[in-house]
C-alpha cells in the first residue's frame, strides 16, 4: 500500500521538482549571461566610487529592458528588493521527495545491483544518506581551506574525490544509480551553496545597510565563489538527473571513466560559452572538444566488460541488444522498481498478477517478451510494450542474456 501511495506521490514530486529546477537553472544561466554583459561604468573623474557598476538592455516583451547593476545607497533601500532562493530550495526538497518515494520507501534495494553485492536495501539508503551528507561537509570544508586558492591543485582534487566517489559507489549500486547519485550530491552542494553561503552573505550585507552603513561588496565576492560552482556544476547535474534515459551510458562496463569524461566535458563547454567575450576560438573549440568526448565515449562504450569477455557470443549480443532496444530503461539490470528484476528469475518461480505462480522457464521468457500483457508479474502495471515484431534470432539472443544474469553467490 505505502509504495503505491509512494509510486503515485513521486509523480507529483517529479513535476514540482523538474519545474523548479528549470526556474533556478534558467534565473542562474540568464543571471550569470547578464553579469557577463555588464557594460562597465567608467570610474568617476573626481575618484570618488561610482554607484553603478554597469549597465545593458536587453529586447523582451515588446520593449527594451534598461538594467543597471548599482551600489546600493543605505538611504534608499530598493523596495521591493527581490531575493532568489526558493526556486533552489524548492528544487532540493522536492529533489529529496522524489529520492525518497522513488528509492528509499520501497526499502533501497532498487538501488543495488544483485550482481555485484548482496548489501541489504536498508544498507543501501544508508550509504546514500550518508554520501549527501558527506559530500557537502567534504567538498564545504575543502574549499574553505588555504588550498581555494590553488585553482590548479584544489579543481583537480575535487573532480578525483568525484571520481572515487562514483567508482566506490559502483562496487555495489547499479550504474543508474551510480550516476544518479553523483547528481544528488553534487545537487546538494548546490543548494546549500545557496543556503549557507550566497543568502547568508545577502543577509550580512543587507543587514549591514539597514544600519546606515555603506554597501560593502566584500559580501558578494564571498559568494561568488560558491556562485561560480553552482554554474559549472549546472550541465552535468542535468546530464546526472536526466541519466535513467541514458542507460547504454549508466550501464556500461567503463560508465565510471565515462560520468569522468562527462562531467569534464560539460563543465569545460560551460567555460569556453562563458569565455567568449576574450576567446575568439570558442565555439570552435567547443565543438572539437564536445566530438573529441563523443569519440572517447564510444571507445570507453566499446571496451567488454569482465562479463562479456568471458561469456558466450549470444549472450554479448543479447546484452547489447538489452541496452539498445531500450530494455534496460526499464528493467535496471539488478534491481526491481518499474520492472521486474530479471537477475535470477531463469527457472525461479515467478508470482503473477491473477495470484497463480509460474516457473519462469523459457517458453514463459518468450511469451514475456513476446505478448507481455498475457502474463503480468504481480506487483507491476502491465506497462511493457510487445516485442513481437523482433525476428526469432535476437529474441534466442535476449534470452541467452537473461539466462545467464545470476546473482552474486
Ligand atoms: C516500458 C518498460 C519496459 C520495457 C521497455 C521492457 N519491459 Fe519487460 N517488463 C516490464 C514490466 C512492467 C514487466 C512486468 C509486468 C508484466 O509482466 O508485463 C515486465 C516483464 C518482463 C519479463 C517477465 C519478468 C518476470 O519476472 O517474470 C521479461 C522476461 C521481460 N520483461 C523482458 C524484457 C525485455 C527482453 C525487454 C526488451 C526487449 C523488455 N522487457 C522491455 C516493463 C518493461
Amino acid at each position: 500500500m505505502e509504495t503505491e501511495i509512494a509510486g503515485w506521490l513521486s509523480v507529483v514530486f517529479r513535476l514540482v521538482h523538474v519545474v523548479a529546477a528549470i526556474m533556478w537553472i534558467g534565473n542562474s544561466l540568464l543571471f550569470t549571461w547578464m553579469e557577463l554583459n555588464l557594460i562597465p561604468a567608467p570610474p568617476k573623474k573626481d575618484g570618488e566610487e561610482n554607484e553603478l557598476l554597469g549597465h545593458l538592455d536587453m529586447l523582451h516583451g515588446g520593449g527594451v529592458f534598461h538594467l543597471q547593476k548599482k551600489i546600493i545607497n543605505p538611504a534608499a533601500i530598493p523596495v521591493p528588493l527581490h531575493w532568489f532562493m526558493w526556486q533552489s530550495y524548492t528544487t532540493w526538497l522536492s529533489g529529496v521527495l522524489l529520492l525518497i518515494s522513488v528509492f528509499y520507501v520501497g526499502g533501497g534495494s532498487a538501488m543495488l545491483d544483485a550482481t555485484k553485492t548482496a548489501l541489504s536495501g536498508s544498507t543501501a539508503i544508508g550509504l546514500s544518506v550518508a554520501g549527501i551528507l558527506g559530500g557537502w561537509l567534504i567538498y564545504d570544508t575543502l574549499w574553505k581551506t588555504g588550498l581555494k586558492d590553488r585553482k590548479w591543485v584544489i579543481v583537480p582534487l575535487s573532480f578525483a574525490l568525484i571520481l572515487a566517489t562514483a567508482y566506490g559507489y559502483n562496487q555495489v549500486f547499479n550504474g543508474r544509480m551510480v550516476y544518479l547519485q553523483i547528481g544528488l550530491m553534487m545537487a546538494t552542494c548546490m543548494s546549500a551553496n545557496v543556503f549557507f553561503h550566497i543568502i547568508q552573505n545577502q543577509k550580512k550585507f543587507m543587514a549591514s545597510l539597514l544600519a546606515g552603513l555603506p554597501h560593502d561588496l566584500k559580501y558578494g565576492k564571498q559568494a561568488k565563489l560558491r556562485s561560480m560552482h553552482n554554474h559549472y556544476m549546472t550541465f552535468p547535474v542535468i546530464f546526472m538527473m536526466l541519466s535513467a534515459h541514458s542507460p547504454q551510458v549508466t550501464s556500461a562496463g567503463q560508465n565510471v571513466p565515462i560520468l569522468g569524461v562527462i562531467i569534464a566535458t560539460l563543465m569545460g563547454i560551460k567555460l569556453l560559452m562563458n569565455s567568449r567575450y576574450h576567446f575568439k576560438h570558442w565555439l570552435a573549440t567547443a565543438v572539437a572538444v564536445f566530438t573529441l568526448a563523443c569519440i572517447l565515449i564510444s571507445v570507453l562504450l566499446a571496451v567488454p566488460t569482465r562479463q562479456e569477455s568471458s561469456a558466450a557470443t549470444g549472450v554479448v549480443a543479447g546484452g547489447k541488444r538489452f541496452v539498445s532496444l531500450g530494455c534496460a530503461a526499464c528493467h535496471q539490470v539488478g534491481a526491481a522498481q518499474i520492472a521486474p528484476n530479471l537477475v535470477g528469475v531463469y527457472n525461479a518461480p515467478q508470482p503473477l498478477a491473477d495470484g497463480s505462480t509460474i516457473l519462469a522457464d523459457e517458453a514463459y521468457l518468450r511469451e514475456s517478451i513476446l505478448h507481455p500483457q498475457l502474463k503480468v508479474v504481480k506487483g507491476y502495471a502491465a506497462a511493457m510494450p510487445s516485442y513481437a515484431h523482433l525476428p526469432a534470432n535476437e529474441i534466442d539472443e535476449l534470452l541467452a542474456y537473461i539466462k545467464s544474469l545470476t546473482s552474486t553467490p
